[in-house]
């Protein structure tokens, strides 16, 4: 059995911490800089906690270190002159494994790809786990781990991981945004978001069964101008949606005047 270091104490520590445990690998230790939270989150997993980095249990396994992305690196100088051999990984997309490369001897990255939140709880078997590591035996290790708690598991290397992440901004918070463009359109028409829900399920079940592109609709993949101004000219009092609406078109349809 490994003994798993959690390092933070945010919303992927709670779930991956809860999600590791439920599925019989415990949580020796949540070590984080805020004592309270270290404490909360080590008191619902039965660990050991401390907001030392210092007292990181000595012979960890695996650090997973699941702090914001700009702290990683430093965290991880922090804890490596404590625990030498454990294997640390970050769970961040956009961040290399390599940052944790000049503090310790094995290192990695261990991301699942979804938006978590504390108010929602995550559906495992449908989460990608997104592992690497310099060596076959840290990246065998990573997957049986990601394969016990979920069951979609890939080795992807921090080039890929990259552009990964950029993907998933498109996919995940531009398509939100617009989500959130279009409500507030609504709104200020005294009209209810959810008369667009049966559209948005559509254009994602459609999104999902075949090629997006190849799924698009509406006036900018018609070429349908008219009908393009005159929402150019309905936005006109949100210069910022209409300045998105036509690059967006223009993105969708190159062909269309402007
Ligand atoms: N949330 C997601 O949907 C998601 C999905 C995939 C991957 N990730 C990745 O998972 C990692 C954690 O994300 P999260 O959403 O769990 O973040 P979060 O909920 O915002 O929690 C951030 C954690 O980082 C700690 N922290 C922040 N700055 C620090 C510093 N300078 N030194 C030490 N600790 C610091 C915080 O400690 P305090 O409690 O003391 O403030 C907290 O425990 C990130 O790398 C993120 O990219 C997140």
């Amino acid at each position: 059995m490994p003994k798993i270091v959690i390092v933070g104490t945010g919303r992927i520590a709670w779930h991956l911490g809860r999600r590791l445990k439920a599925k019989g690998l415990p949580i020796a230790q949540v070590v984080s800089r805020t004592a309270e939270h270290a404490q909360a989150l080590a008191d619902t997993l039965h660990a050991r906690w401390t907001n030392e980095w210092a007292d990181v249990l000595p012979d960890a396994d695996w650090l997973l270190i699941a702090v914001r992305d700009d702290a990683i690196a430093e965290v991880g100088a922090a804890l490596a002159p404590h625990a030498p051999d454990a294997l640390a990984t970050h769970t961040s997309g956009a961040t290399p494994g390599a940052v944790l490369q000049p503090h310790f001897r094995r290192f990695g990255v261990f991301y699942p790809l979804q938006s978590f939140s504390y108010e929602h709880s995550p559906v495992w078997s449908k989460i990608p786990f997104c592992v690497d590591a310099p060596t076959n035996e840290d990246v065998l290790f990573l997957k049986k781990i990601a394969k016990t708690i979920g069951n979609l598991v890939y080795r992807v290397d921090d080039g890929q991981r990259a552009f990964l992440h950029v993907a998933a901004v498109f996919a995940n918070n531009f398509a939100n945004h617009c989500f959130t463009i279009a409500e507030k359109i609504l709104e200020e028409k005294d009209l209810p978001f959810e008369m667009l829900h049966p559209l948005m399920e559509e254009t994602l079940a459609k999104a999902l069964r075949d090629s997006p592109a190849r799924m698009q609709t509406g006036p900018a993949v018609r070429g349908d101008a008219d009908t393009v101004q005159r929402h150019l000219a309905l936005l006109r009092s949100h210069p910022e949606w209409q300045e998105l609406y036509q690059k967006l078109t223009m993105d969708i349809n190159p062909e269309l005047p402007f």
